[in-house]
């Protein structure tokens, strides 16, 4: 990494200038496509200017320049679901959600009592997301708080942008997996008042009852009132995921209409909360989700992996819900939300997603889901400067001259044949997380031939 670039996340008015072919969603069916296009980075890591690259380089004509020439620059990408103590647990398959849980999740969850375990898999985990070209994840830890610390600061020294917390559980689960309710919400506020809003906003906290199974309905509505007192909190828990789920949930709260209406009677709806998969919904539900700006974390290979059922795109969509896509690593067997805007083209059946729209998804729909497009999920002045470098070309397969296709057809092939593979750089908030080879960057910078020099 070239020195400047290193230390230009400063307070310093420096600017840096990184050159490639811009794909960034403006809406779910309208492109920024800007070949030999540019994002001018400035010394707090927003983007300063987006446009030709020559162009910007006369205007920053002191700004040093890294040009990865064909190369895609895409806004990074959002997973707006996972859990990071289940990174270990990839790839479990034979049980649906009750039985996997039990099985594999629990188990793995409750070694999460050893924050020297926990600093151990969150730093894997915070480096695959990187190498994965995610740069804003909304993460459950454990019920443990102090590896949830852990990973908090695990995150802030690894420059990783996040929505995370505790997850409460006080029924239903192993004893060593249980909170005593009380302590779990005061353990709650200390970590809220101690990490949300962290690094000028890059660490954000949420309030995590697992789900209706696994809390008391105090130990939701406490959180629910933590969630209210605290501005630009989340509210992240799943709903609706699997019909045997469901079945249990109408056992335990006879009195509420849906699961959803458990929630909304706990005082858990509202702007930034998150709702994973939301499957199984009726329309009133859904209209509910709309009415209070609730939004859904779309996680398709989870569901796939659970045979746990088909997400009602086209019907949440139409109703205005907001949503997003969700990788929901350990259900979901792969953290490349290449691969999860994949699965969600196919779990639609009859209804065609446009690659567009599966990007757009990914991107810009869930800044949106988390109130943070005014900030984060496209290539715009004014944002934060979270993007990644694509390379088609590192899959075989992927035609040789995709990069001189149409938009729609480049979107296509990273659409139905992007992976991990693909990506070759980074950054949140200007700095470099992960470049593939090392020296990538810098490279670009020494080979960069602008006629401005
Ligand atoms: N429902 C409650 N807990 C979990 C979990 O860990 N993963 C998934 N996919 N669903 C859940
Ligand atoms: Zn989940």
């Amino acid at each position: 990494m070239p020195v400047d670039q290193k230390n230009h996340n400063g307070s310093d008015n420096s600017f840096y200038i990184y050159g490639g072919h811009l794909l960034s969603p403006e809406s779910p069916s309208k492109y920024l496509d800007l070949r030999q296009g540019a994002i001018v980075v400035d010394g707090r890591g927003k983007i300063a200017g987006v446009g030709p690259l020559e162009a910007m380089r006369k205007r920053y004509p002191n700004a040093p320049v890294s040009d990865f020439g064909d190369r895609l620059i895409l806004p990074g990408l959002i997973d707006l679901h996972i859990h990071l103590p289940q990174f270990t647990q990839i790839g479990k398959s034979g049980q649906t959600l009750l039985g996997w849980l039990e099985k594999y999740i629990f188990p793995a969850e409750m070694r999460f009592s050893d924050p020297e375990h926990a600093r151990r898999i969150a730093h894997w985990f915070f480096e695959e997301l990187a190498r994965n070209g995610t740069t804003f994840a909304a993460v459950f830890t454990t019920l443990h708080w102090q590896s949830t610390d852990v990973a908090f600061q695990v995150a802030k020294e690894m420059g990783s942008r996040v929505i995370m917390g505790k997850v409460l559980m006080d029924r239903n689960a192993p004893p060593s997996l249980q909170d005593d309710t009380d302590d779990s919400i005061a353990r709650t506020l200390q970590l809220c008042e101690k990490w949300h809003g962290q690094e000028d906003g890059r660490l954000l906290y949420s309030f995590i009852p697992r789900f209706a199974i696994t809390s008391t309905e105090k130990q939701m509505h406490e959180a629910a009132k933590l969630w209210h007192a605290h501005p630009g909190t989340y509210m992240h828990t799943h709903l609706a995921e699997s019909l045997e789920e469901c079945v249990v949930v109408q056992k335990m709260y006879p009195q509420s209409r849906s699961y959803t209406d458990v929630y909304e009677r706990m005082g858990m709806l509202g702007e930034r909360s998150i709702y994973a998969h939301s499957i199984h919904l009726n329309d009133e539900d859904i209209k509910r989700l709309a009415q209070t700006n609730s939004s859904i974390a779309h996680c398709p290979s989870s569901n796939f992996f659970l045979k746990s059922g088909s997400f009602q795109y086209k019907r949440v969509e139409n109703a205005g819900v907001r949503f997003g896509l969700g990788s929901d690593v350990a259900a979901g067997p792969y953290m490349s939300l290449f691969e999860v805007m994949r699965d969600a083209n196919y779990m639609q059946g009859d209804d065609w997603l446009s690659p567009a729209e599966c990007l757009y998804r990914a991107t810009l729909g869930g800044a949106q889901a988390a109130f943070l497009d005014d900030k984060l999920g496209s290539l715009t002045e004014g944002k934060e400067a979270d993007f990644i470098v694509v390379n088609p070309n590192r899959k075989s397969g992927i035609a040789a001259n995709i990069l001189k296709q149409s938009t729609e057809e480049i979107l296509s092939s990273i659409v139905f044949m992007g992976d991990d593979r693909l990506i070759e750089a980074t950054f949140v908030r200007g700095r470099c997380l992960f470049e593939l080879e090392s020296g990538l960057v810098t490279r670009a910078a020494q080979t960069y031939t602008g006629t401005h020099n």
